[in-house]
């Protein structure tokens, strides 16, 4: 997904290169997130101009560029003031190209420079009203209605700040999206907005900052209403060019509140705060609808409209992620790191929360509404990918110790179900970034239907965390390889907490509970033993990475590994993968079975083994040769198979966790033998913010 990241220097020296490599820098921090072309603009050396540098592909191939263009961009001047932006686009609207890569501009002479991440739903209506007025668009994007948009109000009104006259230009705007402007007009100046997309601004000055916060200002009345807003409902109001955009009235630069004392300042504008923690741990995250401008070295954020339950400052949050802790150590690969991490992230995961001495559980973010969770109707689970298979895990657990009705959704498909919802539901939103779009629409939808809501997520101050009623943050730590490894192991123990917290008063399931919560505490030892089937697992990578699809077969608390397991094979590895339930083998997938078709097999000895060894017969029996997961030491079921990985046993509900390991480190081998970009597979992104 797109990535924004701006730097503004105000009164500290700056040489031009050492801006470009930190704004290159910035860029490469985000390139987790997927992306398919890349951008930046700065201050032009010879002129007020602004140079825009852009390029298709890598961030590296941006960088050769920009070094080739040393000369022209004057790298060794020094500037004291200055802002650049730069972004990584993942192509929405145009095939990736540099016309189509941002910033995009508003004229030939680069007076308005902007980098978006979203998408903005009425740009037609815009692009029609501005062609109209004899604007003439160069790229396939929505992005760049954004940057003629202004360039047209700055045409009207001379006299508007910056700030004022990004505010009218978001009045016209649907969608999602953040921003980050840059003008010619109006140098060392940063304007950046978002509504529906992260953002946020990380502060650093030399001495501490004198404040915690940063004041909201609002305008003084209520907006115009927009054309643009009624155009959805009838396109004969679309601004067609006989009219104007009504403007909003200015509230005036004379209020602008200067937070900080010390003059000299740097500012790092970012989609997210990986961009941002090497320069400084002092952030604030943006609202939707915060206008946000730096302007002679001072920060204000403004708002339009009065906000209902708005509060009435930005808190500057001090963000505890250690660099170190995003980069990759002594690992070639971010998801490879990820997965080894999986012994630490379980504990993080359980840290203050498991007493493993008395046996409790305290999830501090839910424990005021465990009284109103429990007199709910059903709980449902929802979310996308890898997160969504969680659901999946955990379900027949939530079912077991709650005795409530659970659902599992997929987000996407939820809301295209318009699925009933009511207020005695308890909907349970489960995403390690956060911000994916199906998972937040689907949160909101419910959370309109009076929903009790609560966010199960990775990312503190991301857009689920913040629209839900309470949650629980699963602390897996970054995680920056596309394909999810921890978050998902994670994400499942979270879910097994909230379970163990609502049966924490039946005295029935009292047993059950102690061998949960003994499993819990050995968990680490026994994904550290499981990871050191590696060099096995890369032995079996070699016999399968040459073939043309995987079959991964299981049920039961096993069942959520098989569709896992086949999501990382199709991510990471190109390869058809499909997970299969067992118990659905002779309804179908039977018929795909002979001895060159690739099987991989779960067996445990837990209450489905009867049937999976069942299923296990009906493979061989059609000349399969299933690979087979099992418990350690199951010399009778590794009987049936030539190949065979033993894990560790623990309680049937927390198996998957230890299943689904050796299922992450089959995908990341294959990957590397077929020399797939393991952590940014092709076409895919880390947080998909767009529906
Ligand atoms: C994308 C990623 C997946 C992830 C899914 C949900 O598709 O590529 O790896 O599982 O989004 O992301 P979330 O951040 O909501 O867990």
């Amino acid at each position: 997904m797109c990535g924004i990241f701006a730097y503004l220097n105000y009164l500290i020296p700056k040489k031009r290169e050492e801006i470009l490599e930190l704004l290159v820098n910035g860029l490469k921090r985000l390139e987790y997130r997927g992306y398919d072309s890349a951008g930046v603009a700065v201050d032009s050396a010879a002129s007020k101009d602004i140079s825009i540098i852009k390029k298709t592909g890598k961030v590296a191939l941006l960088e050769e560029e920009i070094k080739s263009r040393s000369n022209e961009l004057d790298v060794s001047g020094t500037v004291e003031t200055h802002c650049g932006i730069a972004h990584t686009r993942w192509a929405t609207h145009g095939i990736p190209n540099e016309v189509n890569s941002h910033p995009q501009r508003s004229d030939p002479r680069n007076g308005f420079v902007v980098v978006h991440n979203g998408i903005i739903t009425n740009y037609k209506a815009v692009q029609t009203f501005l062609e109209k007025k004899g604007h003439v668009f160069e790229s396939e994007t929505d992005t760049e209605i954004i940057a003629k948009l202004i360039y047209h109000f700055h045409e009207q009104h001379p006299n508007y700040s910056f700030r004022e006259l990004v505010e009218n230009v978001v009045q016209q705007l649907e969608g999602a999206f953040a921003l980050c402007f840059k003008s010619k007009y109006f140098p060392g100046e940063c304007v950046a907005t978002r509504r529906g997309s992260p953002l946020l601004v990380g502060i650093k000055t030399a001495t501490r900052l004198a404040t915690d916060h940063i004041p909201i200002l609002y305008g003084k009345e209520d907006p115009p209403p927009s054309p643009a807003a009624e155009a959805d409902s009838n396109p004969e109001h679309r601004p067609h060019g006989r009219g104007e955009f009504p403007t909003l009235p200015r509230t005036g630069s004379t209020s602008e509140f200067e937070p900080l004392e010390d003059k000299q300042v740097e500012y790092f504008f970012a989609s997210d705060a990986s961009a941002v923690i090497e320069h400084t741990n002092r952030v604030i995250y943006f609202e939707d609808d915060d206008v946000a401008a730096v302007k002679n070295g001072s920060l204000s954020i403004h708002r339009v409209r009065r906000g209902g339950d708005d509060p009435h400052k930005r808190e500057i949050t001090t963000l505890k992620m250690e660099l170190q802790q995003i980069m990759k150590g002594n690992y070639d690969f971010f998801m490879q790191k990820e997965i080894f991490e999986q012994p630490e992230s379980v504990i993080n995961t359980m840290r203050g929360r498991m007493n493993f001495e008395n046996g409790t559980v305290t999830l501090g973010g839910i424990k005021e509404y465990i009284p109103e969770i429990k007199r709910c109707r059903r709980l449902m689970l929802i979310g996308c990918g890898t997160s969504y298979h969680s659901a999946v895990a955990t379900r027949q657990l939530l079912e077991e110790l709650t005795e409530l009705p659970v659902m599992v959704e997929l987000a996407s498909d939820f809301l295209d179900r318009t699925t009933p919802v009511f207020r005695d539901d308890v909907c349970f939103f489960i995403s390690q970034s956060g911000e994916t779009a199906d998972t937040l629409m689907a949160l909101r939808y419910c959370k309109l239907r009076g929903a009790l809501i609560i966010g199960i997520t990775n990312t503190v101050g991301s857009s689920i965390c913040r629209e839900s009623h309470c949650g629980v943050h699963i602390n897996a730590g970054p995680e920056i390889g596309v394909a999810s490894t921890k978050a998902y192991t994670s994400q499942f123990i979270s879910l097994v907490m909230f379970a163990l917290v609502m049966s924490e008063d039946r005295l029935s399931l009292r047993q059950r509970r102690q061998e949960i919560i003994t499993g819990l505490k050995n968990l680490q030892h026994q994904i550290g033993e499981v990871l050191k089937l590696d060099n096995k697992v890369k032995l079996l990578a070699e016999d399968l990475y040459k073939k043309k699809s995987l079959l991964i077969m299981g049920r039961g608390f096993n069942f959520a590994t098989c569709l896992e397991g086949a999501l990382k094979v199709k991510e990471l590895t190109y390869m058809h993968s499909e997970g299969i339930m067992a118990g659905e083998l002779k309804h179908g997938p039977l018929a795909l079975v002979d001895e060159t078709m690739p099987v991989l097999m779960i067996v445990m000895r837990d209450p489905v083994y009867n049937k999976c060894m069942n299923a296990l017969q009906q493979v061989t029996a059609r000349s399969g040769k299933p690979i087979l997961i099992c418990e350690e030491g199951d010399q009778e079921t590794m009987s049936y198979c030539q190949k065979s990985l033993e894990v560790p046993k623990t309680v049937d509900c927390l198996q998957g966790i230890l299943t689904v390991i050796p299922m992450q480190l089959l995908s990341f081998h294959i990957a590397v033998l077929k020399g797939c970009n393991v952590d940014c597979p092709r076409n895919l992104a880390k947080s998909v913010t767009v529906e």
